[in-house]
């Protein structure tokens, strides 16, 4: 597993990973509805946005997800990840990822913490958060644009010296 930045070869991936109603349904989104030529736009733009670090996770050379480092501020940051094809999760990857990403985000970037959450019923991404030393640091409430029901969404943290 390697984690590389995007290239416009992995577009079709993303596109088709937005699009899947259930990676939609654990982010509390709607899968997107627009065009693959309207969403290139968007994710080269997205890519080139220097406030937003985004990476491809590669497994035996196919781009199989995404991680995302974004809302830079008080020192940290936040993450986000999703293992695109359903039958990759629960193999490792994500935790794989994660580390990489704390190992960046406290050697290279030099912040202090890194904040992700997710909802209280995904509890994969709990034990990935568990795994990496992230601590739960609160809860609250999320209304998610794939029903618009009101989810409990917990909060984590982990800190450098964690
Ligand atoms: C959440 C997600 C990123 C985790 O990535 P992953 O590569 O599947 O995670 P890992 O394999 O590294 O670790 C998963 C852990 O959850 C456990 N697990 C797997 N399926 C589970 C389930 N249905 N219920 C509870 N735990 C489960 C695994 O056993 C593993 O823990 P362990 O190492 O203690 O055994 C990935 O499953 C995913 O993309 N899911 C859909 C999108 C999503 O939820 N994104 C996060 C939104 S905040």
């Amino acid at each position: 597993m390697i984690l590389r930045p995007p290239r416009e070869s992995d577009v079709e991936a993303a596109y088709s990973w937005d699009r899947d109603p259930e990676l939609a349904a654990w982010n509390g989104r709607a899968p997107i509805s627009i065009s693959l030529s309207a969403a290139r736009r968007d994710y080269l733009a997205r890519w080139e946005d220097k406030s937003v670090k985004t990476f491809i996770i590669e497994a035996a050379g196919d781009p199989i997800g995404m991680a995302t480092l974004y809302d830079f501020r008080r020192d940290g940051c936040e993450l986000g990840i999703k293992i695109g094809p359903g039958n990759l999760r629960g193999k490792g990857y994500a935790t794989e990822a994660v580390s990489l990403l704390l190992d960046y985000a406290f050697d290279t970037l030099g912040l202090e913490a890194v904040r992700g959450s997710t909802m209280a019923h995904n509890h994969r991404m709990q034990r990935v958060f568990e795994k990496n030393g992230f601590a739960q640091v609160g809860d609250g409430s999320l209304l998610s644009r794939y029903d618009n029901r009101r989810y409990t969404e917990l909060f984590y943290e982990r800190r450098r010296d964690a």
